[in-house]
């Protein structure tokens, strides 16, 4: 991944050259748009011939030229980005992806003009301060600067533009905080980017042992601690179903661990991910049309992992630990077969109707394992777990289940606030009698009624009391809703609402 030089400074503009300076500019009722003084007669000026409103997205280009008696920035172009009218706007969740979307239009605009280095003039806006103003411009920016080109070779010209190398952010009050939200920003956008850069890999680019590398690099630079449960183990400890869905694989499984301790005793939230690199469906295949998308089955997997990035820089003051189970699923004379009955970590039984419903099988294992070795206070699961969550949600939504109504409100407002929304469904005895079994303790599906929700409720035999949450990213974590900084293939989903989950944690508030 490409990284982009992000400063903060308060000295004038005019201090420096640059490809692109850019200001924004908020819409008003029928008066031109406001924006910083060094530019406004320009917008009167384009606002009087009716060329420019500040509406949302809006680009207003000049070419300030050196030759004037009046001083002009060094800027090469200035641009004039429309806001829309965000200051009427009483939701602040709004207000932050509205900054977020001026961002990804900002990053689209470079890409056309193929500027490389841009200065940013941050707005003062009555409606959001400057340090998350700042914070949700930066992530835009970044997010929606994304591009991935690792196998380009031959096709790839010269001319290619390769995104952003430097921004700067001017502000001219609240530097301090201002920086702050700036660093905010960028670690949650690089940190989404590093999770689509794992989801964009193939099946053969990235398999369980790449879940592994990535993990223990990333413990080295952050001063995480690094664990792995290797195949041999598993067999010790008796996770039948990380084993079961491994079996027609020639690739070993392995459970990925990340462990972060602040300092200062606190409380522990543990991540589960699902890392399933590619999912044929086992012996139940798959029909062959768009199976080529299942390489993204590890997004869950990327989500806790990248997140786990960003808590590693950030150094919060809550305990986190990541377990990704990583495998591929895949057919063969080995593979488990419908009716095959298995053993879980925790004792619990699971006949196998259909092995295409591996997830909550891999998952299973992960949760109760993470369980009983950390004792977290909460732990909240993320996985491209079923189809039926597409049909319910489409892809503006991300499935949410929980046994504990506080966790999912923190859950729901930390998705809110991050710009990826989700929805709760229930979980009551009635989905969970839908997956009893006629030979074992449960069945690995429950009918076609409630699939999300049945595909929880197995999960729900692994979490004990621990308040736990679901989270079903199959509608999200690709093709999710059009953004200007969300680009088509992998989102990064999940990893900013973990960041803000974590970012917002208050002690006991689950007790
Ligand atoms: N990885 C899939 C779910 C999925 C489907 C994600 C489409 C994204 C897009 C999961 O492993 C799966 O195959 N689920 C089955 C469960 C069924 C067999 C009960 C499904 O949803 O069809
Ligand atoms: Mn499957
Ligand atoms: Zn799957």
């Amino acid at each position: 991944m490409k990284t982009t030089r992000v400063t903060t400074t308060d000295k004038p503009v005019d201090s420096f050259e640059t490809d692109l300076l850019v200001y924004l500019a908020t819409q008003g009722k029928d008066k031109a748009p406001q924006s910083d003084k060094a530019v406004m007669a320009q917008v009167n000026k384009a606002f009087d011939l009716g060329d420019f409103k500040g509406k949302e997205g809006e680009q207003l280009f000049y070419y300030p030229s050196a030759s004037g008696k009046k001083k002009q920035p060094r800027a090469k172009r200035v641009l004039v980005l429309g806001l829309g009218k965000i200051e009427s706007e009483k939701d602040g969740a709004m207000v932050c992806d509205t900054l977020r979307e001026a961002g990804g239009h900002l990053a689209k605009a470079c890409e056309k003009i193929r500027a490389r280095g841009i200065i940013i003039c941050l707005p003062t806006l009555d409606t959001l301060g400057p340090e998350h103003t700042a914070e949700c411009i930066a992530e835009g920016v970044l997010l929606g600067d994304y591009r991935f080109t690792k196998y380009k070779q031959v096709t790839r010209k010269k001319t290619d533009y390769a995104g952003l190398a430097a921004i700067k952010f001017a502000c001219t009050v609240s530097v301090k905080s201002v920086r702050k939200g700036v660093m905010q920003g960028r670690i949650a956008a690089q940190a989404a980017c590093a999770a689509r850069d794992m989801a964009h890999e193939p099946g053969n680019g990235w398999t369980s042992a790449d879940f592994a590398g990535f993990a223990k690099a990333l413990a080295k630079t952050c001063g995480l601690n690094y664990r792995c449960i290797e195949k041999k183990e598993m067999e010790m400890m008796g996770m039948g179903g990380i084993l079961a869905v491994n079996q027609g694989s020639v690739i070993p499984p392995r459970m990925v661990i990340l462990e972060y301790q602040p300092e200062k005793k606190s409380e522990t939230l543990l991540l589960v991910g699902k890392g399933v690199t590619f999912d044929s469906g086992g012996i139940s295949l798959k029909p062959g049309t768009g199976m080529e998308e299942m390489k993204y089955d590890m997004c869950g997997g990327a989500a806790v992992l990248a997140a786990m990035q960003a808590v590693g820089e950030e150094k919060p003051n809550l305990g986190v630990v990541a377990i990704i189970p990583a495998t591929d699923n895949m057919p063969s004379g080995s593979a488990v077969k419908p009716g095959d009955i298995i053993h879980h970590f925790n004792k619990v039984t699971a006949e196998i109707i259909n092995t295409d419903a591996e997830g909550r099988m891999i998952l299973a294992d992960a949760l109760a394992y993470g369980i009983k070795t950390y004792k977290p206070d909460c732990v909240v699961d993320v996985a491209t777990l079923t189809g039926a969550i597409i049909l319910g949600l489409g892809h503006h939504y991300s499935g949410l289940i929980s046994n504990n109504d506080t966790l999912a409100l923190c859950l729901e407002s930390a998705g809110k606030l991050a710009g990826e929304p989700m929805w709760r469904l229930p979980l009551d005895k009635n989905y969970k009698k839908q997956i009893e079994s006629k030979v074992a303790d449960i069945k690995n599906i429950g009918g076609k009624a409630g699939g999300a929700i049945t595909a929880a409720a197995y999960l729900s035999n692994f979490v004990g009391k621990t308040p736990w949450a679901h989270l079903d990213i199959a509608g999200t974590a690709w093709d999710f809703t059009e953004k200007t900084y969300i680009p088509k293939g992998p989102s990064g989903i999940g990893v900013r609402t973990f960041l803000t989950l974590i970012r917002n944690w208050k002690t006991g508030k689950l007790k």
